[in-house]
């Protein structure tokens, strides 16, 4: 047997990819599971989008190998969104490089930025790719707590009570995944403020602005933000292409070039298509952000429904893709939601794949239509 690479060793299969075989294999039983526990969109992409993928593959060039960094059109609209969007100027020559979905950013900017032995601040709770792609490149993640006292918003005098010369990177992700929480303009400057004193880069992952949230905000809204921050920012969500894989991430040109140096050595470029149709959904007005917002809402509604049912708590002034709810105390994350799965055939997340700080929690996400939410709410009433 050939033995793995020991950079897996502090690295386990992604909690979804291995419980989604755990649902399969139930639906395969006869179990009518429902899954409300991944955030992937369930609405379509605008029309114009779709019809811009069709009609490119039919140009000359549909098949070549594409641009390391995107066509022109492509960053000039990411320019354009970043404009109209959060009054950020951005320079689509040099400051803009698209990707295939945000996620694969995450890995690049390790790669680019971190030696092994690193330090990387971790948010706990936080999306599970920080870490794991930190291990990945065996840098070393030192999470960083967020709770529901300080509003999920990073503690920085307990930050700074650790040894920080260490730490290379600091990862935000503001709204924030899975609590939904938002950071202000001031929020952003007080991180800004501490990457310039402890010479840290700052990555805000973005993808989550544009849901039942009234005031998208960009980190690089910050004066001087562009010395230390970069941010991510997808179009997974924001126009129901979590499939198509478009992101970006923009900031400081020199960073930018550091990133291209690792992510030109990985691919060849993204599928015209896909380009094209990213280009027409960044020229959607403000109508496509509140329709979209308005299932949204009423989704919420049934899920809040769902949670009570569950004697769950909740903060309904939260926005996001997801509702994150506490549970009665004398209940625990995991055994909480396997016994959902056992017992009611529905699937949410436990607020454990998140960090530590996640138990006492779980997660829905509002990717499921009514329909479906009341059957979930019907099984659980039962
Ligand atoms: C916080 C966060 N960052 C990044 C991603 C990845 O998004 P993308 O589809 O752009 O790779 C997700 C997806 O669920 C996410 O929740």
């Amino acid at each position: 047997m050939i033995q793995k690479a020991d950079r897996l060793n502090d690295v386990k299969e992604y909690y979804f990819s291995k419980k989604l075989r755990e649902v399969a294999a139930l639906r395969s039983a006869g179990k009518p599971v429902i899954n409300i526990a991944i955030g992937s969109p369930d609405l379509h992409p605008s029309a114009n989008v779709i019809e811009a993928l069709q009609q490119a593959v039919t140009l000359p060039n549909a098949h070549q190998y594409q641009s390391y960094q995107g066509i022109p059109e492509l960053r000039d609209g990411m320019a354009q969104f970043y404009k109209a969007n959060y009054h950020v100027i951005l320079n689509p020559a040099n400051e803009i490089l698209p990707l295939m979905g945000s996620k694969e950013g995450i890995m690049h900017i390790s790669l680019a930025f971190l030696n092994k032995g690193d330090e990387v601040l971790i948010p706990n709770p936080g999306y599970p790719t920080y870490a794991s792609v930190t291990n990945l490149v065996e840098a070393k993640p030192i999470f960083y707590n967020l709770n529901a006292e300080n509003n999920w918003l990073p503690n920085f005098d307990e930050i700074e009570k650790n040894d920080l010369s260490k730490v290379k990177i600091m990862w935000i992700n503001y709204p924030h995944m899975p609590t939904g929480a938002v950071a202000t303009k001031d929020d952003f400057k007080q991180l800004i403020a501490f990457a310039k004193k402890h010479n840290i880069l700052i990555v805000n992952d973005n993808p989550y602005s544009f849901i039942l949230n009234d005031n998208p905000l960009s980190i690089l809204e910050v004066e001087g933000a562009k010395e230390v921050a970069i941010e991510l920012n997808s179009l997974s969500k924001t126009f129901n292409m979590a499939g198509w894989r478009v992101g970006m991430v923009v900031g400081d040109a020199q960073i930018i070039k550091t990133i291209l140096e690792v992510k030109s050595n990985m691919d060849s470029g993204m599928f015209l298509g896909i380009q094209k149709g990213a280009v027409e959904a960044f020229k959607l007005s403000n109508d496509w952000f509140q329709k979209q917002n308005e299932i949204y809402q009423e989704r919420r509604a049934l899920v809040w429904k769902i949670f009570d049912a569950l004697n769950c708590t909740y903060n309904p002034n939260i926005g996001g893709l997801f509702v994150w709810a506490k549970i009665p105390a004398d209940e625990n994350s995991e055994a909480l939601t396997d016994k959902l799965l056992y017992e009611k055939d529905v699937f949410i997340t436990p607020g454990t794949i998140f960090g530590t700080n996640g138990e006492g929690y779980i997660r829905a996400s509002l990717c499921v239509d009514t329909a479906t939410l009341n059957e979930v709410l019907k099984r659980i009433t039962a």
